[in-house]
């Protein structure tokens, strides 16, 4: 339950889909801040499109962390920085997995801090076990038939089987 004292914290993605290694991110930032905001990125044009509907993503990480009270999911339209001021987080907080990684975040925790320097931004080193999990990776196994159980959650399994499977 979100008080005027609460520590916020913004958790952005697109999310294209949610895979374990993002659930990892989301809930360990659940056990560290008072509310998690997942800010899902809602802008159809951005990298050549996405193959789930915003509202399919949301409904996806929705059903994966029922039951943690204090994780909610949105999605938004906007810059990064106006979505975490909208929700009053402190902090935007993602998951780093390998130095290619670093190099994107670097860039975006760069413009992100130019535009809003007051919300600093907080990384978690993914866990050895999802380390490798990317979306357009799982997207790619799902495309040609490959074991993508362990990867994502069970619906989310099926539901790439069904939309990319030949
Ligand atoms: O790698 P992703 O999942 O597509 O990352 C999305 C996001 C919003 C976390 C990343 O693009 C970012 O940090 N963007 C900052 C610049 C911004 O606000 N762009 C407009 C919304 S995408």
């Amino acid at each position: 339950m979100s008080t005027p004292d609460s520590r916020v914290v913004v958790c952005p993605g697109t999310f294209d889909p949610v895979t374990y290694g993002h659930l990892d991110v989301i809930t360990r930032t659940s056990a560290m801040y008072d509310e998690v905001v997942v800010g899902v990125v809602n802008i159809p044009w951005r990298k050549g499109g996405t193959v789930f509907s915003a509202e399919e993503r949301i409904g996806f990480i929705e059903n994966a962390i029922r039951g943690v009270p204090n994780i909610t999911v949105e999605a938004f339209s906007t810059l990064l920085v106006d979505f975490a001021r909208l929700k009053g987080a402190l902090a935007i907080v993602k998951g780093l997995r390998a130095i290619s990684d670093f190099e994107y975040e670097l860039e975006m925790n760069q413009l992100n801090h130019r535009q809003a320097p007051e919300i600093e931004s907080v990384y978690l080193m993914a866990s050895d076990k999802y380390s490798f999990i990317s979306s357009s990776g799982v997207k790619e196994l799902a495309t040609f038939g490959g074991d993508i159980d362990d990867l994502v959650p069970g619906e989310v399994a099926d539901a790439l089987k069904e939309r990319l499977g030949r």
